[in-house]
């Protein structure tokens, strides 16, 4: 008898195992109105579903960018491709459940703590601060309920918007079901991307809740980071470190020290007796400076913003209408309502205190929120919802009051929001830098993120790449960790390996905490300051590749760290890696992840490449055994590609004047070279240049396909087959 293909035997198991589950799960006890929608978003046939218990309101989605304009046509009944079965078990538990091919990987869903595909495990999203990032964190700190299940037969998404409390039960024990349980009181809807290509579902998904703008230049530069650089003379001391030592760097980060006893909206007269002469003179230096601003308000009659919030009724409050107060970094304090919209603009407002004293962007942290003693309020296995008045406080929303679990991944998200808005408000025609640490689906609207304290761990160093990955699956294209690891203390040949792969990150910070040993690029000797000082050149010359893939991010939602299957999605190979990615069309990063390793095999999928750092083309389809030194660059550049590489610059207010070499990679090569002021929405009125530069047998050619900046004057080169040329003129028309 010919025996059974594998596959047989996987689906009748998983068969079997349906039914039984359908037997097994407990009737449906919905009482409430379900309306179908469909549209057509980005060429993907997506199905949303709304459900509406009895009783509830239509839900306010937080994660819809309203300026997308997304038409959908009511349906009669849910259309076959909607594979979703859902039920509504107690009177706040709700299970979505359907079933997963058994070649099916799961990406997606944020910020969780492992490999790319989240297959095999339960996934909490429950916004929650965890300073131990170990295998068994969950959840963490973002909640971006997005799942693409990803099979070499193309790729659906499931997008749940809800930001209350959802366990993502993605096929843990292994009879190929993944189910969600959702506890809420409240309405929810489901959006169903029918299966197309992963760049189309991640299009379709950021169509739908928004793309970044376009980084400012500053933000995409190296950012030096420490809690805490607590005195003015320590602030001074790093960037001139930085200048004297001709090592890159665009911006100083100043953590919770620069306040009056943490207390927001202030800063030390006592550490920073002149802040705002510090600011410009670090200004002149071509530095930023970024500050922190957590949301705790202490509770203190002494504080001016307590007073303030307390009269306008800013804060959340426990259910017998008392303040709620939780312990955080200034002592007792308040958390504001960010759901309210008087508040954020207030808030907004109290920004002036830093916007006017030269602060050039805002970092968000704390937003969980997190509370000490008190960071996982909902427990881990959690089947019903608590009462609204037992939810540790409650908080505003169009409907009323509200229990703040049902909103809670949404709380940093709202914070970020509100710094955005006054952003925008105060510097109209400047692009807005924000960092925050708890976001929704959506956050990249407002926000970059970094991932929270990781630690000074090769472990910690290697999971980026996977955890970075389905951050930017998840729409969120500027992102980053923090270089050299933020808990405990990172050793020499840690930082050089970090920054190997740090320099590739959208988003580049080095940040330590309080007790581990200092990590700027000079703390471990000239050996270790020589290498990441020519790490850093590195990521200033690729910056003009940067600015294209966050334009091409605002075109089609692609962000810039991609999975290799994101360009090659039929080389089974490549889809199970994730110790290696995909940096935009052309480039291709493979770090070294371990301690003690100076070797590692290097998959390079069909075609030619070349090595970044130089050498002779190498065959792709298969894999390499390469060896890195401690200042090489672990990358490889697609064979076909012209990379616009920028000159020499200690930060990016230098670089519209770098000369700009394009280089040149194989006999015939194709690439684009983006061109506007790097600071302003000049690029939404046009005023950019966009360039297809053309290699074909030694000819390259620069055709503008658009005309509308004109740039500061700086010389041009192309490079090809190791010569490099002078080009004449690049403004305005085609230059051979
Ligand atoms: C939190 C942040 C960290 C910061 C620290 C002090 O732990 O995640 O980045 O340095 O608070 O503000």
């Amino acid at each position: 008898m010919a025996k059974a293909p594998d596959n047989f035997w996987i689906a009748a198991r998983q068969a079997t195992a349906l039914t039984r589950l359908r037997k097994s799960r407990p009737k449906n006890i919905f009482k409430g109105q379900v309306q179908y929608d469909k549209s057509e978003i980005s060429g993907v046939s997506t199905v949303r579903m709304t459900v509406i218990p009895q009783g509830a309101s239509l839900p306010q989605s937080h994660a819809i960018d309203e300026t997308a304009n997304v038409n959908f046509t009511r349906l009669k009944k849910p259309p076959a491709l909607f594979a979703l079965n859902w039920q509504k078990e107690t009177e706040s538990r709700w299970t979505l459940h359907w079933s997963l091919d058994s070649a099916e990987q799961c990406w997606g869903l944020g910020e969780r703590y492992g490999g790319l595909n989240l297959r095999g495990r339960t996934h909490t999203l429950f916004a929650t601060d965890d300073d131990l990032h170990i295998e068994s964190s969950d959840p963490l700190y973002k909640c971006i309920p997005l799942l693409l299940v990803q099979s070499a037969g193309g790729t659906y998404g499931v997008f749940l918007d809800s930001p209350a409390p959802q366990f993502w039960d993605l096929d843990s024990e292994r009879n190929g079901t993944a189910n969600v349980r959702l506890l809420s009181r409240r309405a929810w809807s489901v959006y169903w991307f029918a299966r197309s290509t992963l760049p189309e579902i991640v299009a379709a998904y950021t169509k739908l809740t928004g793309r970044c703008s376009l980084p400012a230049r500053w933000s995409l530069g190296h950012q030096q980071s420490r809690w805490s650089y607590s005195t003015e003379r320590a602030v001074r001391d790093i960037a001139a470190e930085y200048r004297n030592r001709k090592i890159p760097c665009d911006t100083v980060v100043l953590d919770i020290d620069y306040m009056q006893d943490y207390r927001v909206f202030t800063v030390s007269q006592e550490r920073f007796p002149r802040f705002e002469r510090l600011v410009s003179d670090l200004g002149r230096l071509g530095f930023r400076v970024v500050t922190i601003v957590d949301p705790g308000v202490k509770r203190s009659a002494q504080d001016a913003t307590f007073r303030e919030g307390r009269r306008m009724a800013a804060f959340c409050t426990t259910s017998d209408g008392s303040l709620f107060v939780g312990q955080v970094w200034p002592g007792a304090s308040c958390l504001p309502d960010f759901m309210k919209r008087e508040v954020r603009v207030w808030w907004g407002d109290k920004l002036d205190f830093l916007l006017s004293r030269g602060i050039a962007g805002i970092w968000n942290d704390m937003n969980e929120p997190a509370l000490f003693g008190n960071q996982r309020p909902l427990k881990a296995n959690a089947q019903e919802l608590p009462e609204d008045a037992d939810q540790l406080f409650l908080q505003y929303d169009i409907d009323g009051e509200i229990g703040h679990f049902e909103v809670r991944n949404t709380y940093g998200q709202q914070m970020a929001r509100a710094t955005h808005e006054a952003l925008r408000k105060v510097r109209p025609d400047e692009r807005p830098f924000v960092l925050t640490r708890s976001g929704y689906a959506g956050i990249q609207r407002y926000a970059a993120v970094w991932l929270g304290d990781n630690k000074s761990w090769f472990e910690h160093l290697r999971l980026s790449i996977p955890m970075l990955l389905n951050v930017s699956l998840s729409g969120v294209a500027f992102c980053g960790v923090d270089i050299g690891g933020f808990g405990e203390s990172t050793d020499a040949e840690l930082l050089i390996r970090w920054y190997q792969l740090g320099i590739f990150y959208p988003f580049c910070r080095n940040h330590c905490a309080l007790n581990g040993r200092p990590q700027e690029p000079w703390s471990f000797g000239p050996a270790t300051e020589q290498a990441i000082r020519r790490l850093l050149h590195v990521r200033y010359q690729l910056l003009p590749y940067f600015e294209r893939l966050f334009v091409e991010h605002r075109e089609s939602g692609a962000p810039p760290m991609r999975p290799l299957a994101w360009h090659y999605p039929d080389d089974l190979t490549a889809r199970q890696l994730d110790d290696q990615f995909m940096l935009g069309p052309d480039l291709l990063v493979a770090p070294i992840l371990q301690r003690g390793k100076t070797r590692r095999p290097v998959y390079l999928p069909d075609g030619h490449w070349f090595k970044f750092d130089g050498g002779s083309q190498v065959a792709g389809g298969r894999f390499h055994d390469v060896e890195y030194e401690m200042d090489s660059v672990p990358a490889f550049v697609r064979g076909g590609a012209i990379l616009p590489i920028a000159g020499a610059v200690q930060h990016t207010g230098q670089l519209p004047t770098a000369p700009i070499t394009f280089r040149c990679y194989g006999n015939r090569a194709r690439g684009r070279y983006w061109q506007d002021d790097g600071a302003t929405f000049g690029y939404e009125r046009a005023e950019y240049n966009d360039w297809t530069l053309t290699l074909n047998r030694g000819r390259f050619s620069a055709k503008c396909v658009h005309n509308g900046f004109a740039s500061p004057a700086r010389r041009y080169f192309y490079e090809a087959a190791g010569h490099r040329y002078p080009l004449k003129n690049l403004a305005g028309s085609n230059t051979d």
